[in-house]
């Protein structure tokens, strides 16, 4: 019995250092070159050295949603001048939410209190790295669906590979499942997300859109999400 193990750990260990021997990158052999280092090249997102990574895929994001967004829009934790930035035409009046009082927006409150927006009112509400920093975004999101018209629109992007950023607090890195259930109770939820191991690395070390090839930046691995992104229709009634 002891030698059979023994035979068995022996061939698993040769199995492995054969494969091993094969590898293009063999263990202890990988060049690491620039990345071997305990601070990013940019703390700042990559903002220093060009378009953080993350604000790729939001405008990669916006230009696929653009022609949904809608009627009366309001855009939580964004800015009223978006409307045109964003380049959303198809708009009749657009709020701006922040906890923060500030020019650039219109209302000023906490989005996880229910009576801070009139019930069943808009028609698509903009969500743009926001859910991160909701101590409760199942509250935030309850609340979102109250105030949709039936048949309105949530469309939203969280980060994933993204280092901490309080705004006020930093709580979650919402992943696609995770964004399924927290709108699991609209009607149809679509889930997307942008990333791959080298944008999800780039975007660790603050290393901008510019520094990678459009390739790089495009591939997308589902396993490795730098951000994700949801469309949501509300229900009917
Ligand atoms: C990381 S910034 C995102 C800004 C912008 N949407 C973007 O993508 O660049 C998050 C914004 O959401 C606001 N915010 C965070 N928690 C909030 C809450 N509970 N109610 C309203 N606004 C909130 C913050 O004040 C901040 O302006």
């Amino acid at each position: 019995m002891v030698e059979a193990l023994r035979t068995e750990w022996r061939q698993t260990k040769n199995k492995f250092l054969s494969q091993v021997r094969k590898m293009k990158h063999p263990v202890g052999k990988l060049n690491w070159g620039d990345l071997r280092r305990g601070e990013p090249f940019c703390n700042e997102f990559g903002f220093e050295r060009g378009t953080p990574i993350d604000r790729y895929y939001l405008d990669k994001f916006i230009g696929s949603i653009r022609h949904q967004v809608k009627g009366k829009v309001v855009e939580i934790g964004g800015a009223l001048s978006n409307r045109g930035e964003y380049g959303f035409e198809n708009v009749s009046t657009y709020d701006a939410v922040d906890l923060l009082e500030s020019p650039l927006v219109n209302i000023c409150g906490d989005v996880h209190e229910s009576n801070l927006l009139k019930p069943g009112y808009y028609d698509t509400i903009l969500l743009f790295n926001v859910l991160e920093h909701c101590h409760t975004p199942q509250k935030v999101v309850d609340n979102i669906q109250n105030w949709l018209v039936p048949s309105g629109y949530c469309m939203a992007i969280v980060p994933n590979a993204q280092r901490i950023h309080n705004n006020p607090g930093d709580y979650w890195r919402i992943l696609p499942d995770g964004m399924k259930t927290l709108f699991q109770n609209f009607d149809e939820v679509q889930v997307t997300t942008y990333g791959n191991p080298t944008s999800l690395i780039a975007s660790y070390m603050g290393i901008a859109a510019e520094e990678l090839t459009p390739d790089e930046l495009d591939q997308s691995h589902p396993l490795y999400p730098v951000t994700t992104c949801l469309v949501a229709k509300n229900s009917n009634n």
